[in-house]
């Protein structure tokens, strides 16, 4: 992480400074990757022109209270009886989940193991939190660097919900996630320790484990859900442990 970032096209091709209005220098974080300061925030820039910041601001219309009651994930993690359940988000990534959550007004903690995801989520976070649109949503969130397995054994009082949306291998056909993911999967590998995950979260005694899945897609770790919901492209698998046993068992999914 100590190479420096200079656009041959942006900066002075006698000195290698970076020129005026061009990106800063940035540090290489991976093969083409480069960590760049913008004025618009953290950037993650590849040689090959795409870019990716974290950024709630473009949620706006989705944050609206109107529609936020309708939104499928605040409805597959709202808990009965709590006004303001309490969520561990043991899958963070750019904190987009976790920003609808913390507007319906749930405490998340965002927990995310990847250093430079985590690093454009704290820049984003930073951000929301001066901007008076997002402050209070963004108040509700913390962030901490850390692989949820082992996190999850440590919390002293259990969340009410614990949320997984770990990466699916499967196909993605909107253009923007497509984008998006051609970025982040330079960085992350689809999950590949679905029953570790599934188990710490089960482990750490939540009402309730949301696990987001793609429509089609199977049970995450086998595990059966008791309820679902479904949309278009995205479901809601909920699995209520006091409903199902707390070591709920892997099962083989009718979808497989
Ligand atoms: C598909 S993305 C989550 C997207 C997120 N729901 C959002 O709204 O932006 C999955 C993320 O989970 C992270 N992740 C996967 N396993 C993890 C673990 N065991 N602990 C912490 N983070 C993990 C990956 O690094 C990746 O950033």
């Amino acid at each position: 992480m100590s190479e420096r970032y200079q656009p041959a096209a942006a900066g002075d091709a006698a000195t290698g400074a970076p020129g005026p209005g061009s990106a800063a220098a940035g540090e290489c974080v991976g093969e083409g990757l480069w960590l760049v300061r913008r004025e618009s925030g953290l950037a993650l820039v590849s040689d090959d022109g795409l870019e990716l910041t974290g950024d709630f601001s473009a949620m706006r219309r989705r944050l609206r209270p109107q529609n936020l009651a309708h939104e499928l994930l605040v409805r597959a993690a709202r808990v009965k009886g709590v006004a303001h359940p309490t969520v561990f988000d043991a899958t963070a990534g750019l904190g987009e989940d976790s920003f609808l959550l913390a507007s319906a007004g749930f405490s998340v903690t965002l927990c995310e193991r990847d250093p430079v995801i985590a690093a454009l989520l704290a820049d984003a976070l930073e951000r929301a939190a001066a901007d008076p649109g997002l402050a209070q949503a963004a108040s509700r969130m913390r962030l901490v660097r850390a692989d949820s397995v082992a996190e999850l054994a440590t919390l002293e009082q259990a969340p009410d919900v614990v949320f997984l949306d770990p990466m699916f291998p499967g196909r993605q056909k909107s253009a923007l996630v497509k984008k998006k993911l051609q970025l982040l999967q330079r960085l992350e590998r689809p999950c590949s320790d679905e029953a570790g995950l599934m188990g710490a979260a089960l482990a750490a005694r939540p009402r309730k484990v949301v696990v987001k899945r793609p429509a089609k897609g199977p049970w995450l770790a086998g595990v059966r859900p008791s309820y679902s919901l479904a949309g278009k492209a995205v479901r809601y698998d909920c699995v209520v442990p006091a409903s199902c046993g707390n070591l709920a068992q892997a099962e083989k999914d009718p979808r497989s």
